[in-house]
C-alpha cells in the first residue's frame, strides 16, 4: 500500500475506539506501523507497543544490533516487549543474550528459537521453536509473566521456575526432566495438574534415558490437560500396555514422532485411542532390534522370518492408524520404518484412497527426510491410482531422491542442455497436467546436482500455486527443450507471491532474469546460495515492476565465481537511492550484482549465504 493513501487511511480510522484500534495496528507490517505512529499520541503509543511486541532475531547480526540497541530503548519500549524469537545459531552467547533479554525487557512472555535445518517442514512452522531448541542446557533468568519457553532449561533453572509452572503453555523438556517429574509427583490421579495451561510441549532424549512407556503418557494426560501439541524427538517408546483402560484426550491436534525408535507395532492402535482428534502428524519412525530366537530352530532363518512378520504387522498398524484418524489434514513422513516398509505403507494409503475406503482429508503432505533408497510407490503419486491422494492437496513438499535412484550414475548436468533427455526432470514431462492444479504451495528438495526441475513446467501444472521453494536443485527456467517445442507463456500473470531458491544452480539464466517479469504478483523474493550459470550479460536484476514485501539476496556466484558485491537501487518516484552495498572481499572477481526495485519491507544482503531460516 503506497504510504499516501496509508495515512490517508490511518486518518479515516481515528474515529474507531483505541481499544478496536489495536486489534487492527496488530495486522500491519513494521513499516505501516511506524507511519501509524505519526498519526496521533495515543495512536503513537499503540502503534510502538504493536511493533516491539514480537522481535524476530534472524541472523547473529540482528542480534548483535538488537543487544546494542536495548540499552538505548526507552522503559515504555521496552515494557512492550512481549516474545523473543531467537535464531539459534552456532555463534550465538545465548547464554550472554538471555541475562540481558532478562534485565533489559521485564513483560517477556515468550522465549523461543526457530531452526534452519529444515525450513520446508509444514510442521517446522507448527513448532518451528522445538525443532531447533539447543541441546544444551540455559541457565534462563526468571522471567515473572514468562508462558513459553522454547529451550531446554538446565535443572536449577526448571527448579526455579516451579512457581510459574501453572501460567506455562509451551515447554521444552529433556526426557530424563520428564521422568524426574513423573517420578516426584508420580500420582497420575492427584487432584491437581502440574501444567494446567500446558498446550505445546516437546520432549526431547537424551543420553541418560533410554525410553517412555505408556504410563508416561497417562502422567502427561494428567498433568497437561490442555495439551494440544505434542514433540517427541530422539526417543526409544516401550512398553504400549496399560494396567487400566486407555485414558483418552481429545485436546491433543498435533503430534510429531520425530526420530521415534519404536519396539511393539502396538502403540498405533494405543495413539489412535488416545488421541482421537488429531489433525497434524509428522512420522520419523524406526523400529527397534527385539527378535527373540528359540532354542533348537535355525536362527538367522528365524531371525529374518520374524523380522518380516514384525514389519508386515507396523505396517499394517501404521495405515490403520493414518487412515483412523478422521480429522487428519497434514502428514509429514520423514521415515517409517525401512525403504520397503514404507513404500509398502504410501501403497496401502494410496489404495485405500483410491478405492474410497479411506476417505482422505489430507491438505498438506511431505514426504521428506534423508531417503537412502528410491521409492518405488512414490511414482504412483502422479499416475491415475495414486493421483486421488495428491489432488486434493493445497500444499506439497517432497524430496525428489524418492522418485529417483540416487547411487544411479546419471551423468553430470549438461548446461546447455535444456531437455529432459540428458538428465532426469523433476516432475517428469508427461505428468498428467491436473494432477496439481489445486496446489497453493509446493516445496522440492535435494537433487544433488543429478535431477532438474523447470520454473515454468511447476507454475504450468500448478496454476494456483501461491509460494513456492526449491532447495539444493538444479533449475531451468524453461520447460524442457524436447518435449514442448514452443516455450510456455500462458504464466504472465501467474498468481505466485512467494518464489524462494537456497542451495540452488539456475542453469539458463540468461532467461530467469527476464522471466520475473512474468510473476507480477510476486511479494517475497529468496535467493539464498544461487548459483547462476551461462549469463551472457551483467548480473542485473530488475524488480522494479514488483511491491515486494521481502528480498532476500544472499551468497549468489555468477559461473563459478561469487558476487563480491550487491547494489541496490532503490525507485521511489523520479529518484533512485543506493540503499544497500557490500565491500567487494578480497578475492574481488569484479562481478556486481545489481539490482534494481520499489520500495521494499524487509531487505536481507549478504555476500556470503547464512543459512537459511
Ligand atoms: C480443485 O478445486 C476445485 C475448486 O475448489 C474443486 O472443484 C476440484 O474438485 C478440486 N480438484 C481436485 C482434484 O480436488
Ligand atoms: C550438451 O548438450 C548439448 C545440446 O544438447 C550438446 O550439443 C553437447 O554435446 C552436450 N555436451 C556434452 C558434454 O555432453
Ligand atoms: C553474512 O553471512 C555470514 C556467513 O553466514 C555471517 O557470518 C555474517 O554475519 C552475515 N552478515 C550479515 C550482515 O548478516
Amino acid at each position: 500500500m503506497p504510504s499516501l493513501s496509508f495515512f490517508s487511511f490511518c486518518f479515516c480510522l481515528m474515529s474507531i475506539p483505541l481499544e478496536i484500534v489495536t486489534d487492527i495496528l496488530l495486522e500491519l507490517q513494521p513499516y505501516q506501523l511506524l507511519i501509524a505512529a505519526t498519526v496521533s499520541r495515543a495512536w503513537s503509543e499503540l502503534s510502538l507497543a504493536c511493533l516491539y511486541r514480537r522481535v524476530h532475531l534472524h541472523t547473529t547480526i540482528h542480534q548483535k544490533r538488537f543487544l546494542a540497541a536495548l540499552e538505548s530503548l526507552p522503559l515504555t519500549n521496552r515494557e512492550a516487549i512481549r516474545a523473543l524469537n531467537l535464531n539459534a545459531g552456532d555463534d550465538v552467547d545465548l547464554e550472554f543474550a538471555l541475562v540481558i533479554f532478562g534485565a533489559q525487557c521485564p513483560n517477556l512472555e515468550e522465549i523461543s528459537f526457530a531452526s534452519s535445518d529444515d525450513g520446508t517442514e509444514p510442521s517446522s512452522r507448527i513448532a518451528a521453536w522445538c525443532h531447533g531448541a539447543p541441546t544444551f542446557p540455559v541457565d534462563l533468568p526468571l522471567f515473572p509473566f514468562i508462558r513459553c519457553i522454547g529451550c531446554i532449561l538446565d535443572g536449577k533453572a526448571l527448579d526455579r521456575y516451579r512457581p510459574s509452572f501453572h501460567q506455562l503453555t509451551m515447554l521444552a523438556l529433556t526426557a530424563k526432566q520428564l521422568l524426574c517429574q513423573v517420578n516426584s509427583n508420580g500420582d497420575a490421579q492427584s487432584p491437581t495438574a502440574l501444567f494446567p495451561a500446558m498446550q505445546t510441549l516437546a520432549v526431547i532424549g537424551d543420553p541418560w534415558t533410554s525410553s517412555l512407556d505408556a504410563s508416561d503418557f497417562a502422567w502427561l494426560q494428567h498433568h497437561c490437560p490442555r495439551l494440544h501439541h505434542l514433540s517427541l524427538r530422539d526417543l526409544r517408546l516401550a512398553n504400549p500396555h496399560f494396567s487400566a483402560s486407555v485414558p483418552v484426550q481429545l485436546s491433543m491436534e498435533f503430534l510429531d514422532l520425530n526420530g521415534i525408535e519404536l519396539e511393539d507395532a502396538g502403540w498405533f492402535p494405543l495413539f489412535a485411542s488416545m488421541y482421537p482428534a488429531l489433525e497434524s502428524l509428522l512420522l520419523f519412525i524406526q523400529f527397534g532390534e527385539q527378535a527373540q530366537p528359540l532354542d533348537g530352530v535355525d536362527i538367522a532363518v528365524h531371525r529374518a522370518e520374524l523380522a518380516r512378520q514384525r514389519f508386515d504387522e507396523m505396517t499394517q498398524e501404521i495405515s490403520d492408524w493414518i487412515i483412523g484418524c478422521k480429522y487428519l489434514t497434514t502428514l509429514y513422513i520423514k521415515r517409517l520404518g525401512t525403504a520397503s516398509t514404507m513404500s509398502d505403507i504410501l501403497e496401502k494409503l494410496m489404495d485405500l484412497v483410491c478405492l474410497g475406503i479411506w476417505n482422505s482429508k489430507l491438505k498438506r503432505f511431505a514426504l521428506s527426510g534423508k531417503p537412502t533408497h528410491r521409492c518405488k510407490s512414490a511414482d504412483r503419486f502422479f499416475e491415475r491410482t495414486g493421483s486421488a491422494l495428491v489432488s486434493s492437496l493445497d500444499s506439497l513438499t517432497l524430496n525428489v531422491l524418492y522418485f529417483h535412484d540416487r547411487h544411479r550414475r546419471y551423468p553430470r548436468i549438461n548446461n546447455t542442455d535444456y531437455s529432459c533427455t540428458q538428465s532426469p526432470m523433476f516432475p517428469s514431462c508427461n505428468l498428467a497436467p491436473c494432477a496439481l492444479a489445486n496446489l497453493t504451495s509446493m516445496h522440492l528438495q535435494q537433487g544433488y546436482g543429478k535431477i532438474k526441475t523447470s520454473l515454468n513446467w511447476v507454475l504450468q501444472l500448478c496454476p494456483s500455486l501461491r509460494s513456492v521453494g526449491f532447495r539444493r536443485m538444479t533449475i531451468q527456467t524453461d520447460t524442457c527443450h524436447h518435449h514442448h517445442q514452443h516455450p510456455f507463456v500462458a504464466t504472465s500473470n501467474h498468481p505466485l507471491t512467494e518464489l524462494t531458491f537456497d542451495g540452488c544452480m539456475v542453469i539458463d539464466t540468461d532467461a530467469f532474469f527476464p522471466f520475473l517479469h512474468e510473476l507480477p504478483r510476486l511479494t517475497s523474493l529468496t535467493l539464498n546460495r544461487v548459483g547462476f550459470l551461462e549469463l551472457k550479460s551483467e548480473p542485473c536484476l530488475d524488480l522494479g515492476h514488483l511491491l515486494l514485501d521481502r528480498l532476500w539476496l544472499a551468497g549468489i556466484s555468477i559461473g563459478i565465481y561469487r558476487c563480491s558485491s550487491m547494489r541496490l537501487l532503490e525507485r521511489c518516484s523520479s529518484t533512485q537511492r543506493t540503499l544497500s552495498a557490500t565491500q567487494p572481499d578480497s578475492y574481488n572477481t569484479g562481478y556486481c550484482l545489481r539490482v534494481s526495485c520499489g520500495l521494499v519491507e524487509q531487505v536481507y544482503f549478504n555476500q556470503s549465504a547464512p543459512l537459511l531460516l
